[in-house]
C-alpha cells in the first residue's frame, strides 16, 4: 500500500516512543521506507538498535554522525521524506520547529524538510494546555503543519486529561488515507492545474509609522487563502500563499509564507516568481508608506501631526512590466464601476485577468466568506459571477486561468511549428 514511499520518522523524547515502534512498524510492512531519527530525550526511552531493527534501515540520532561519507545526512533525510512525521512530539520539539531552532538532527532535518510535515503531540495535559505551547501549535498550522490530536485519558505521570499521544493504529490509517488520496490525484493528470506551481497573495500590507503603529487595511485574508485551497483541489503541483498580516488556516499542503510590509511581500512574491506558472495577487497592497518610519514610540504633542507619505513599490505593476511569462491574475476591490476600473487596471498593470469586486456589495468584499466577482481579460467582461463562497469564485477563477492559458501555450506552440527550419 505504502510501496515506493519514504516516509522520515522523528522520534522525540516522551514514554510515548514505545509506541512509535509500533508505528515504524506498521508502516515497513505496508511497504513504506521507514528512516527514524530520534533526539537524545527519546534514545532514553526506546534505543536505536530497535528501530533500526524494524525498519531494517539506519538510525539517525547525530546531526554530526555522518554514516554516508556521499551525502549530508539531514539534508539527505529531509529530501527523501514523501512524508515526515514526528511522533511522539514534545513540546520541546514543537517549541523549537516553531522558532526554527536546529541544535540536533531531528530539529535540523524538520527545517530543511519540503515535504508534508506531521506532527503527533504526547505531553502532561498541563504543558499541552500551555499559552506557549498552543501558540507554538497555531504558528505551525498556519504554515502548513498538520496535527494529529492527542487522546484523552490517563497519562503516565499520574495526570488523566488530553495528552496521550494517538494510538499508532490511529496514525497509520491516516498516514494511508493521504498517500491513497496523492495517489488518487495524481491518477487526475487531466485536472485543470495538473503540474502548475501557483502563487498567491493574500491579507493586507501594513506599514509601520513607529514600533506599536501602522497604516493597514481590512483585508481578511479568506479569498488568498480561498484561492490556494481551491488550486490545491483543482490539482496544482505546489501552491506558495504569501500571507499578509491574517490569522486565517493554512490550507493543507500549501505552502505559507508571512509578511508585514509592501516591501516584504514584493521580496518574497519576486523570489518565487521565476518558479511559478500563475500569479494571483489578491492581497490588499497598502500604496502609501510612510516616509520616516520612527524606531521609537512618537509621543502626542499639543499640535497636530502631520505624516508624510510615499507611493510603495506596485508589486502587480512590476510583475506585468517583468520578462515574467507565466499568467498573471490581479484583484480590483472598488466601490463603483468595476468595468471601468478593472479595465484601467489590467492594461496599465499588464495582468491575464483582473477579479474585480464592488465592495460596497452585500456577501462581498472584506471579512466576509462569499464573494460577487466580476473576472475581465483583454477583451473586456470574461465572467460575472453571482455570489457565492470565497472558495467557488477562486475555483471559477482559476478554472478561467487555467483554461486560458492551456489556449495560450497551444498557439505559442503552433506559432513555433509554422515556424520555417533554420
Ligand atoms: N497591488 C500591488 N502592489 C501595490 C498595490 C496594489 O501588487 N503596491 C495589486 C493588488 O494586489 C491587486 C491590484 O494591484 O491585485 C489592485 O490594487 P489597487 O490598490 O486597487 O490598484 P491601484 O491601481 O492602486 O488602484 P486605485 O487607483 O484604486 O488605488
Amino acid at each position: 500500500m505504502l510501496n515506493g514511499k519514504t516516509i522520515v520518522l522523528g522520534v522525540t523524547g516522551g514514554i510515548a516512543c514505545y509506541k512509535s515502534l509500533t508505528l515504524a512498524s506498521r508502516l515497513t510492512q505496508a511497504g513504506a521506507k521507514v528512516r527514524v531519527m530520534m533526539t537524545e530525550g527519546a534514545a532514553q526511552f526506546v534505543t536505536p538498535l530497535s528501530f533500526q531493527t524494524i525498519t531494517r534501515q539506519p538510525v539517525a540520532t547525530d546531526t554530526f554522525d555522518e554514516m554516508d561519507p556521499s551525502v549530508v545526512q539531514h539534508i539527505d533525510l529531509a529530501d527523501s521524506a514523501d512524508l515526515v512525521v514526528i511522533a511522539p512530539a514534545t513540546a520541546n520539539i514543537i517549541a523549537k520547529l516553531a522558532h526554527g531552532l536546529s541544535d540536533e538532527i531531528v530539529s535540523t532535518t524538520l527545517l530543511a524538510a519540503t515535504s508534508p510535515v506531521w506532527i503527533a503531540p504526547a505531553m502532561n495535559v498541563h504543558m499541552y494546555a500551555h499559552p506557549a505551547v498552543q501558540q507554538n501549535m497555531n504558528t505551525l498550522e498556519r504554515r502548513g503543519v498538520h496535527f494529529i490530536d492527542p487522546d484523552s485519558g490517563s497519562l503516565a505521570c499520574g495526570y488523566t486529561g488530553k495528552g496521550r499521544m494517538a494510538e499508532p493504529e490511529h496514525i497509520f490509517d491516516r498516514i494511508a488515507a493521504y498517500f491513497a488520496n496523492v495517489s488518487q490525484a495524481a491518477d487526475v493528470s487531466d485536472q485543470p492545474l495538473a503540474g502548475k506551481r501557483i502563487l498567491v497573495t493574500g491579507g493586507g500590507t501594513r506599514e509601520r509609522i513607529d514600533p506599536v503603529r501602522y497604516i493597514g487595511n481590512d483585508s481578511s485574508g479568506k479569498m488568498g487563502a480561498a484561492i490556494a485551497a481551491a488550486a490545491i483541489e483543482l490539482g496544482a503541483a505546489a501552491v506558495t500563499f504569501i500571507a499578509a498580516n491574517t490569522t486565517v488556516a493554512t490550507p493543507a499542503d500549501v505552502q505559507r509564507i508571512d509578511v508585514e510590509s509592501t516591501a516584504e511581500m514584493l521580496a518574497a512574491v519576486m523570489e518565487r516568481l521565476p518558479s511559478s506558472d500563475i500569479v494571483v495577487k489578491a492581497a490588499a497592497v497598502a500604496d502609501y508608506r510612510p516616509k520616516q518610519v520612527s524606531s521609537i514610540k512618537l509621543k502626542k504633542q499639543a499640535e497636530d501631526l502631520t505624516i508624510e507619505l510615499e507611493r510603495t513599490p506596485d508589486i502587480l505593476h512590476m510583475i506585468g512590466h517583468s520578462d515574467y511569462n507565466g499568467y498573471v491574475i490581479g484583484f480590483a476591490a472598488e466601490t463603483g464601476e468595476p468595468a471601468k476600473y478593472a479595465m484601467d487596471k489590467l492594461s496599465r498593470k499588464k495582468c491575464d485577468l483582473i477579479a474585480a469586486n464592488n465592495v460596497l456589495l452585500d456577501g462581498a468584499g472584506f471579512g466576509s466568506d462569499s464573494n460577487v466577482l466580476e473576472i475581465y481579460g483583454a477583451e473586456g467582461l470574461v465572467a460575472s459571477l453571482p455570489t457565492m463562497s470565497k472558495k467557488q469564485a477562486a475555483a471559477k477563477l482559476l478554472s478561467i486561468a487555467a483554461e486560458r492559458l492551456a489556449s495560450r501555450r497551444a498557439g505559442k506552440d503552433s506559432e513555433a511549428s509554422e515556424e520555417p527550419d533554420a
